[in-house]
């Protein structure tokens, strides 16, 4: 694949064999001062293959720890400021320009000012920072079924103008089964993170599918997994707030401001569904990836829902 230099000077990154996963130097350039990363007992750390719904779970811990009462947090501070993409590295948040000053994901979270910090990464498990599981921080991880992130990651990539171009769908398809995306196999970050789950049990494992089907039990179980009681008013403000329709209008929270996204081409908050893939698979396409599926998911305890 080739650099592609699109609009607005921003070029679109190459991926690159790293440690076997396919990255973009956008989240290993500063990969000692990611590795070295102290976590501390209280981080809450939110690990997903991406489009699997981590604004989304990101949010829910957001407000369930800091959204008690209306405050400036709510209102002017962007969701990818409150949470830290851990390793991703960028220029000041919000702001394009040559002479900005370069930050990773990482200063940002040394600099959250509050407690517990809220962390996102999209690192498979082999490449997570040490310090997490040695100071047994909380982990969730959200996955989602592979169809539906796929189209999700294929529209995010056409957005998303620095991530690798991803060319039409059918090329994509066979690429993002190949495991040729930014980050690697979805079938490798599932199964990874579903197998730490046996020897860490400070890890929380939720399913996109899960949430959709029954937000409020889905935060029940996250609430109890993190050890929080939440009144019954509280939750209700959540679940509104959380709700895909209000999420999609709240500019804190939908990547408006987030200017390496082309909302032209597509908007982060899309279709929030399952079941989306039935509109870019064709039946052919269908068939191959199934046949390709079995071959990658072995673990019979590891169950995903294409459709409900
Ligand atoms: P679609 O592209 O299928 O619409 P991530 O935050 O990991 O990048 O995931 C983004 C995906 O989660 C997008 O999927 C987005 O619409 C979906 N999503 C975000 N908030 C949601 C919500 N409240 N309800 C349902 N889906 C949501």
């Amino acid at each position: 694949m080739s650099a592609d230099t699109k609009k607005d000077g921003l070029t679109r990154e190459v991926l690159f064999d790293f440690h076997g996963v396919p990255m973009t130097t956008n989240f290993t350039d500063k990969w000692d001062k990611i590795q070295n990363f102290q976590a501390k007992p209280d981080d809450i750390l939110i690990a997903t293959y991406p489009k699997a719904g981590t604004t989304w779970v990101s949010y829910m811990l957001d407000l369930l720890y800091f959204g008690q009462e209306p405050s400036e947090r709510e209102t002017s501070v962007a969701i990818y400021d409150r949470v830290p993409f851990l390793e991703r590295k960028g220029l000041s948040p919000g702001l394009i320009a040559p002479s900005l000053i370069l930050y990773v994901g990482v200063d940002l979270a040394n600099n959250l000012k509050t407690t517990p910090r809220i962390i996102k990464t999209h690192l498979p498990i082999q490449l997570l920072p040490k310090s997490f599981c040695e100071q047994n921080s909380k982990i969730v991880y959200v996955a989602r079924n592979a169809k539906d992130n796929a189209v999700s990651y294929f529209h995010m990539d056409r957005m998303t103008l620095t991530q690798p171009d991803p060319g039409d769908w059918s090329c994509y398809i066979q690429r993002y089964m190949d495991g040729q995306v930014l980050y690697g196999s979805w079938y490798d970050h599932v199964n990874g993170w579903w197998k730490k789950k046996q020897t860490y049990p400070n890890l929380h494992y939720m399913f996109y599918e899960d949430m959709v089907e029954d937000t409020g039990r889905e935060l029940d179980k996250l609430c109890s997994f993190l050890g929080l009681s939440p009144s019954a008013e509280q939750k209700k403000e959540i679940l509104v707030g959380v709700q895909f329709d209000q999420m999609k209008k709240n500019n804190m929270v939908n990547y408006s401001k987030f200017v390496l996204m082309d909302f032209n081409v597509s908007t982060f908050m899309r279709k929030g569904k399952v079941g989306d893939w039935k509109t870019h698979f064709t039946v052919a396409q269908n068939e191959v990836f199934d046949e390709h599926y079995k071959t990658k998911m072995k673990d019979p305890t590891l169950q995903f829902r294409t459709e409900m």
